[in-house]
């Protein structure tokens, strides 16, 4: 694979109001997903249209100006980013670009089998697969429609694959999974992975159940795993919202929780988000945004528009979130929309 510098000068970084320096850009390529999770999407989701989504030479486009600012960092998410079509190339394209530390995907594990070695070989160094039970009733019941075996022998095929860097998801929720995270836990360790659980985020209106009744706090789960294991807490920091604690017994995985209720993590955030539809959010949680799309269909090829644009919209990111489990969705994206 040859490998392509796209010469960033040294001096450019781009910096929010707050002085946060932002070097890590989510991409999500789709809003569709093979499954239907409770906590993500209505049963009867529907979907956007061809032209109302990024094409993947337009989200290469944007992602190039992006790293030429100084991004470091890019994490592909969906919806199930696997579905999209021809989401190898994308791989592929930025698999090239030496400015790029990090290449990541998140992915609900269901389609490994098929795609990790082809994502290992384009340079992909990290995956986060979403796993939120080991039951497969339950497994069936949270994502409508998946199949726990087949996100197992995804897992598996992706450590065949040579990925060291995987790290499962599990969102927890209370009389759903909440008596899991032990087993979870240990299923991680026995696999050699990280793993981060995480709190219910209200985005979205849910039909299936009601948030304030279905969230379970990190503290709880944290005091359910050290009932079984010693558990230290870390200092590391990735910049976004998860707590790391590690295993003296077990130093091959390291347990995080990510607590948008419990924790104030704005202050560190060094990311931003790029929707499928070309939305630049500047935060999970509010709806400060700007339309790339509408720019870069407007301005084709006009690199440096798009980078006016990129550093300009840096003033519109807020100081912080504003959830509240408590409170209907302020937030009306859902999940699939955003990309985790
Ligand atoms: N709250 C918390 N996590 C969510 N995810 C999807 N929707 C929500 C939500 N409302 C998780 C998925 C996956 C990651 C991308 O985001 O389970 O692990
Ligand atoms: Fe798909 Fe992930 Fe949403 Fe589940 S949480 S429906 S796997 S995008």
């Amino acid at each position: 694979m040859t490998s392509q510098s796209l010469a960033a000068p040294a001096s450019v970084q781009l910096q929010d109001f707050f002085k946060r320096q932002i070097n890590y850009l989510r991409i999500s390529v789709t809003d569709r997903c093979d499954f239907r999770c409770i906590y993500c999407m209505s049963e009867e989701t529907r979907f956007l249209r061809r032209a109302q989504i990024l094409s993947l030479e337009e989200i290469a486009w944007i992602a190039q100006a992006f790293v030429e600012l100084g991004v470091k960092k890019i994490r592909i998410t969906g919806g199930e980013p696997l579905m999209r079509n021809n989401i190898l190339s994308l791989f592929e394209q930025l698999g090239r670009w030496s400015d790029l530390q990090e290449l990541a995907l998140t992915t609900n594990g269901s389609q490994l089998t098929r795609f990790a070695p082809a994502l290992y070989a384009a340079g992909v160094q990290r995956l986060n697969i979403s796993l939120d039970t080991l039951n497969a009733e339950r497994f069936q019941s949270i994502t409508r429609v998946g199949k726990l075996s087949k996100v197992l022998e995804g897992i598996a095929a992706a450590q065949q694959a040579g990925f060291s860097k995987i790290k499962l998801n599990a969102v927890i929720l209370k009389q759903r999974n909440h008596d899991e995270v032990v087993d979870l836990l240990r299923f991680a360790i026995q696999e050699g992975l990280d793993i981060s659980f995480i709190e219910e985020m209200p985005l979205g209106a849910t039909d299936a159940h009601n948030r304030a009744q279905a969230y379970y706090p990190s503290e709880a789960i944290l005091r359910d795993l050290q009932q079984h294991f010693s558990l230290s807490p870390s200092t590391e920091n990735s910049g976004g919202p998860a707590r790391y604690y590690r295993l003296p017994a077990h130093p091959n995985t390291r347990v995080g929780f990510i607590s948008p209720h419990s924790h104030n993590f704005c202050d560190t955030c060094n990311r931003v988000r790029l929707t499928a539809e070309g939305r630049l959010l500047l935060c999970l949680g509010q709806e400060h945004s700007v339309d790339l799309r509408q720019l870069v269909r407007t301005y084709p090829g006009d690199k440096v528009r798009l980078q006016q644009a990129i550093i300009a919209s840096m003033r519109l990111k807020p100081k912080g979130h504003e959830f509240d489990v408590r409170r209907p969705a302020v937030i009306l994206r859902q999940m699939n929309m955003t990309g985790g």
